[in-house]
Parts: C-alpha cells; structure tokens; sequence
C-alpha cells in the first residue's frame, strides 16, 4: 500500500491537532445545545469517529449514505441516497460530517435536501476543502485544512476504495489512478 504513495500532505499529528481545534470551535457555538451529527458515509467514517470524541456536548449520531451517478474520480452532480437517516430532523441542531469538498455537489445536494426536514440549524463541516475544484457555490462551516487540487487518500478517504486506512491525508502517485 505504501508503495503507491508519494508523499504525506497532511500528517496525523497535524490533522489531530486541527481536530481538536475544530472541536473546541464547535463547542464553542454550541453550548447548551444537542448537535446532532450526520457522518456521510463512507469517507468521512474516521474523521467523524475523531471529530466526535473530541466534542464535550451531548451530542447523537445518524448516518447516512450517498453516492454521486457516474464513475472516475469525479463526481457528476447528481446524488442518490444508499441509506437515508433513521430519525428526524424536526427542531434539531444538525452539523453534517464530511471528508472533503470538492466540486461541492454532494452537500450542496445534501445541506438543501435535509435542511427541507426543518431541523433548527444545520452546518457543515468538512476535513479538507479543495476550492479550485468548486462546480457550484457552496461553502462549509468548519474546515480542517484547505487544500490544493492533488489525488489525496487516508484518513477515510479512498481510491477505488483503497487506502482509506492510512493515517495520514497522502499524496497518491499519479501511475496509480492513470494505470
Ligand atoms: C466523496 C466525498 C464527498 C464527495 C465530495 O465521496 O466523501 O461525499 O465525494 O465530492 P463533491 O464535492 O465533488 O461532490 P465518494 O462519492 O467518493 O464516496 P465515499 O465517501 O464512499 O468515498
């Protein structure tokens, strides 16, 4: 596995730090309040198992799952729900976790679908940004780390479902995804 990386972009050390900070920012905004968090399915699996411990709130957990149509290493706009939430969202503080943001249409799709559930406030917060890769208008709340437009994997995420293991956010080598 390691073989197929270049170089580590993001350490864990570094992503653990920022996770804190990012926790204490949350807490900060949301003291008295239950947050519900979403953990989007399955990238942002491990950053969420972080996020969440880090949070010193009463706080519940939904998951849910979507997938983009089409195929390749970019997303083609439309969403299709795998596994909706098991509850509500009625009168609720809702903060959808993600991995990354990249041309922003699976949460722009997402914050406009679930915020139709009348949930009484819902934020975004996502791991790592790319900017330049923006197809529509959307921005999170809390972001980990902005990054430039290279092919990342670990800490959740994945090429071809590989390499969501790896601890830190890494660089893949360009022969991996171009075989
Ligand atoms: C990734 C990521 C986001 C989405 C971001 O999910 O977790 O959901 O793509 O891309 P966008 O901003 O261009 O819409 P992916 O479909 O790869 O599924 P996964 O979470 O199971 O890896």
């Amino acid at each position: 596995m390691l073989k197929d990386i270049e170089s580590i972009l993001i350490p864990e050390a570094k992503i653990q730090e920022r996770i804190k900070e990012l926790a204490k920012q949350i807490e900060a905004d949301y003291q008295g309040k239950t947050i519900t968090f979403i953990c989007i399915l399955r990238g942002a699996s491990v950053f969420f198992c972080d996020l969440v411990r880090e949070i010193n709130l009463d706080c519940r957990f939904e998951f849910m799952s979507v997938s983009s149509y089409g195929a390749g290493t970019t997303s083609s706009g439309e969403v299709r729900i795998v596994k909706d939430l098991n509850t509500p969202l009625e009168g609720k503080d809702v903060i959808i976790v993600e991995d990354i943001i990249d041309s922003g249409s699976t949460l722009h799709y997402l914050k406009n679908m679930l915020a139709q559930r009348n949930p009484a406030s819902i934020k975004v917060c996502a791991l790592l940004d790319k900017p330049s890769r923006r197809k529509v208008d959307f921005k999170g709340d809390y972001i980990g780390f902005e990054i430039e437009d290279k092919f990342v994997v670990g800490c959740g995420l994945d090429y071809a479902e590989r390499y969501r293991n790896l601890k830190d956010v890494c660089v893949l080598k360009p022969e991996v995804y171009t075989k």
